[in-house]
């Protein structure tokens, strides 16, 4: 019996691969490597000693997908493929609601016609839109979404509220990821964006290793400590074992839940920028430009209920993500080409 994991080669899907693969769990993964390299496959067997079965196929194709549940025994589903771009949703928001709500929709028609208990779910802290308050907790208020990648998660999310509602035998796991970084402490595995990287680790880690001049940073007139924009860095394998932890969790029945996955502590652009030149001694030269379009002030997790009820809570902390995306980006410059 197999755990399908979709978009298994991308950076969060790949690193959840190995704690999968490492913990004893049989894996398929489909990915169409819109966002991901082969290449992956082989850091995972390096790491684990194993292939799991893969399948280079579109979640969206649902006679791809079709082949893959009649040829495997899938008993869980972790759904990671989607387009994940923010600033590109905002211009080819279709594109996004077609491919990251089309794919969900796929995969649960065919969990309901090949009967596939347990379902987790990667979502995003988006879908609380502008934060009224924080630290954030699962009952806020959602909506109201600053881009349509956001709101392509939230309305993924009412699809599984509806889902679980007419299937009462079926368990889903939302889990709602606040900013992960960092990478496998192996160096095997990381962040490897398309072009110019949208996010804020990867564009620092390629400032420090030469690849681009400076770090931008967007806005120093936020209500936060320092002006900055905050967020919630959670480590990418800190990340994965809470995939992991849902698995067990929905072996519990327990119905349609949704988590938190966060550290609970807010970290500013330049904190993170002095944590990465003291963990590595390295220096990241930066200029202060305007906000970028869409960016909130800050958030971060009330991260109780997944420790209550899933045992959950992060182990690594900023410097261990600082010290793993460097040692990620050193060993491997130009990402997995
Ligand atoms: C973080 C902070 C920027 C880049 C988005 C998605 C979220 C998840 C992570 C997918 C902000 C500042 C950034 C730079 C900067 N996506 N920044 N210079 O926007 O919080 O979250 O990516 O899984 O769902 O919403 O992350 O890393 O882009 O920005 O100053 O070059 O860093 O203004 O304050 P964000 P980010």
């Amino acid at each position: 019996m197999a755990i399908l994991v979709t978009g298994g080669t991308g950076y969060i899907g790949s690193h959840t691969v190995v704690e999968l693969l490492n913990h004893g769990y049989e894996v398929v993964i489909v990915d169409n490597f819109s966002n991901s390299k082969p290449e992956v496959l082989n850091r995972i067997f390096l790491m684990t000693n194993r292939r799991p079965k893969f399948y280079q196929i579109d979640v969206c194709d649902y006679d791809g997908m079709t082949e893959v549940f009649e040829k495997e025994t899938i008993k869980a589903i972790i759904h990671f493929a989607g387009l994940k771009s923010v600033a590109e949703s905002v211009e080819k928001p279709e594109l996004y609601f077609k491919n990251n709500v089309g794919s969900s929709e796929v995969l649960l028609q065919l969990m309901e016609k090949y009967h596939v208990p347990n379902l987790v779910f990667s979502s995003s802290a988006t879908v609380y839109g502008v934060p009224k308050h924080v630290p954030l907790k699962e009952s806020d208020k959602v909506g109201g979404c600053t881009n349509p990648y956001g709101q392509t998660k939230l309305d993924i999310e009412y699809l599984l509220k509806d889902y679980a509602k007419e299937h009462k035998e079926v368990n889903i796991a939302i889990l709602r990821y606040f900013n992960p970084i960092g990478a496998h402490q192996s160096g095997l595995i990381g962040e490897d964006p398309h072009g110019i990287p949208n996010n804020l680790m990867p564009y620092i880690t390629q400032v420090a290793i030469g690849k681009r001049p400076h770090l931008n940073v967007y806005g120093n007139d936020y209500k936060t400590v320092d002006g900055t924009g905050v967020r919630d860095y959670i480590h990418v394998v800190d990340l994965a074992h809470g995939h992991l932890r849902a698995l067990k969790k929905l072996e519990e029945k327990p119905g349609l839940v949704i988590y938190n996955l966060g550290t609970g502590k807010g970290t500013s652009v330049l904190e993170l920028v002095q944590a990465f030149e003291k963990a590595n001694n390295v220096k990241i030269p930066y200029i202060i430009c305007d906000r970028r379009p869409g960016d909130i002030d800050e958030n971060y997790a009330e991260v109780s209920k997944a420790f209550l009820e899933m045992g959950f809570k992060t182990k690594l902390d900023i410097e261990d993500a600082c010290r793993d995306s460097w040692r990620w980006q050193r060993k491997n410059p130009h990402g997995y080409d």
